[in-house]
């Protein structure tokens, strides 16, 4: 085959593999398409990485060593990661992706040195300027999503101050860099940018609290691609720019759903230094807490015609999804309507409890948003929170001088009786005492959810 034929081949499967990312990520959209949109995209992965492996020049020694360590790298850690460490899985993920770009530009740079012009040093600053804040970045929080390190926000006098100078620093070294000129003099440049960036990855992510980190991993997902694409630009590689500017854009349209979900703005996330004074222990609220049983929970639930099932990251934690789908068709069973309310962010991840009841087959028709809920909520018998916290904390919704002011919830309190399944009275991830476990209609069920529930199906099946 000629090279101009190999090389028009290669183009039109580029665009193939591009058109297959694209219709994929769309079909992700929907519960319904997700899967077949997830295989749709590896697919035009599986036929990028082919047709890249075929270009001329490929040195396939180091391809397949590569391969083989990060092919038994992801099986081993994919096997053993549990569902609630997900999200510091793909902060890892991401950190690896930034620290790949940076590595594809530092290659670049150390191959062809003086020979190359601003179009290619420009792109080589940017993969590895956003590269090293991913990495770096992307280690923090994923330390601080594994309690490695404090969740608290780690602040300083001066932080914004340095931050604001580092980046001066690394933007003035870029343009020293991307002039060209004395190879020793742009090497030395260009170590001052890499060290440079990773410090300033550490720095902006220190002072945002863990219970942003979600938010903060979505925006690093965001850089990543961005430094992919950066990365492209330097190889020239078509499909490498469109994946990047992909993963690029819906990662920071994620992150600002997310935003929208706590109301709350980027800015707010990245420097308000949220959660810093906010005690994990309680804060004073006072009132009676009525716990209940698990079969006097039975008895109400058995005598209930509207049920909502409203799961939070302590379903994640239990493992319960599968036991709860079953008390839902034993509900349904019984004469009841079941209808699963799913806070966006509820979880530790986006999507985290869909992903969960998917898991155990729950209809998608069942799962609504607080929007779909929240108007009939006043009509429902029973609302069962299942290690949910934050997400239906109603100071969200009433109390002003809360931190979490303004963020929507899930009005579980408006239902005529609520069942809390928790083990004990502590906060939820933003460390803030809820007001719904002293309610009028709040029953605690006290314990594991997945054993709590458990004892509800067992009554039914008797
Ligand atoms: P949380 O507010 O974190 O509350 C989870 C509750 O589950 C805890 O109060 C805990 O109480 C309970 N729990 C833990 N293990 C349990 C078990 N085995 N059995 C029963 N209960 C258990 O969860 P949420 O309501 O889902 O809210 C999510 C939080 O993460 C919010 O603050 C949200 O802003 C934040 N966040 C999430 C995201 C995404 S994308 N999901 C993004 C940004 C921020 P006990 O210890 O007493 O059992």
């Amino acid at each position: 085959m000629s090279t101009n034929s190999s090389g028009f081949i290669i183009e039109l499967s580029y665009i193939a593999a591009a058109v297959l990312f694209i219709i994929g990520m769309k079909m992700l959209s929907s519960q319904a398409t997700a899967r077949r949109g997830n295989l749709l995209s590896s697919l035009g992965m599986l036929i990028a990485v082919i047709v890249t492996l075929c270009s001329a020049g490929m040195d396939y020694r180091f391809i397949v060593i590569g391969l083989v360590i990060g092919s038994l790298i992801g099986a081993v850690a994919a096997r053993a990661v549990a569902m609630t460490a997900m999200p510091e899985m793909v902060a890892l993920f991401n950190g690896f992706g930034g620290i790949a770009s940076l590595l594809v530009g530092w290659a670049e740079f150390h191959e062809h040195q003086n020979l190359l012009g601003a179009g290619t040093l420009i792109p080589i600053f940017v993969a590895v300027l956003i590269g090293g804040i991913t990495f770096t970045g992307s280690l923090v929080a994923y330390g601080k999503l594994a309690e490695m390190i404090s969740g608290k926000p780690i602040l300083f006098t001066g932080q914004k101050v340095i931050n604001a100078m580092l980046l001066l620093v690394v933007i003035a070294a870029g343009a020293v860099f991307s002039a060209g000129g004395d190879v020793t003099r742009m090497y030395q440049v260009f170590m001052v940018v890499v060290v440079v960036s990773m410090i300033l990855g550490v720095l902006t992510v220190i002072p945002i609290g863990g219970a942003d980190m979600p938010v903060v991993i979505s925006l690093l997902n965001s850089y990543s691609g961005l430094a992919a694409c950066a990365a492209g630009f330097v190889i020239l590689n078509k499909v490498l720019i469109v994946s990047g500017s992909l993963v690029g854009a819906s990662g920071i349209i994620l992150t600002k759903i997310m935003c929208k979900a706590m109301n709350r703005s980027l800015r707010n996330v990245l420097f308000s230094g949220f959660g810093a004074g906010v005690s994990k222990k309680s804060e004073g609220l006072t009132g009676e807490v009525k716990p209940i049983s698990v079969d006097d929970a039975y008895l109400i639930l058995e005598a209930a015609s509207s049920v909502v099932i409203t799961p939070g990251y302590g379903m994640a934690v239990a493992q319960a999804q599968h036991v709860v789908r079953e008390l839902g068709d034993l509900l349904e069973k019984n004469g009841c309507e079941v209808r699963y309310a799913i806070h966006p962010v509820a979880g530790r991840m986006p999507g985290h409890m869909n992903v969960l009841l998917a898991e155990a087959n729950v209809a998608y028709e069942q799962l609504f948003e607080p929007d779909g809920v929240n108007p009939t909520m006043n009509m429902v018998d029973v609302c069962i929170v299942i290690g949910a916290n934050d997400v239906v904390n109603p100071a969200a919704r009433d109390d002003e001088s809360s931190p979490i002011y303004g963020m929507p919830i899930i009005n579980v309190d408006h239902a005529r009786t609520v069942f809390v399944l928790k083990r004990s009275m502590a906060p939820g991830f933003a460390g803030i005492d809820n007001p719904l476990f002293f309610n009028e209609n709040t029953r605690m069920l006290f314990g594991d959810a997945k054993a709590s529930v458990s004892g509800i199906v067992a009554q039914f099946k008797e």
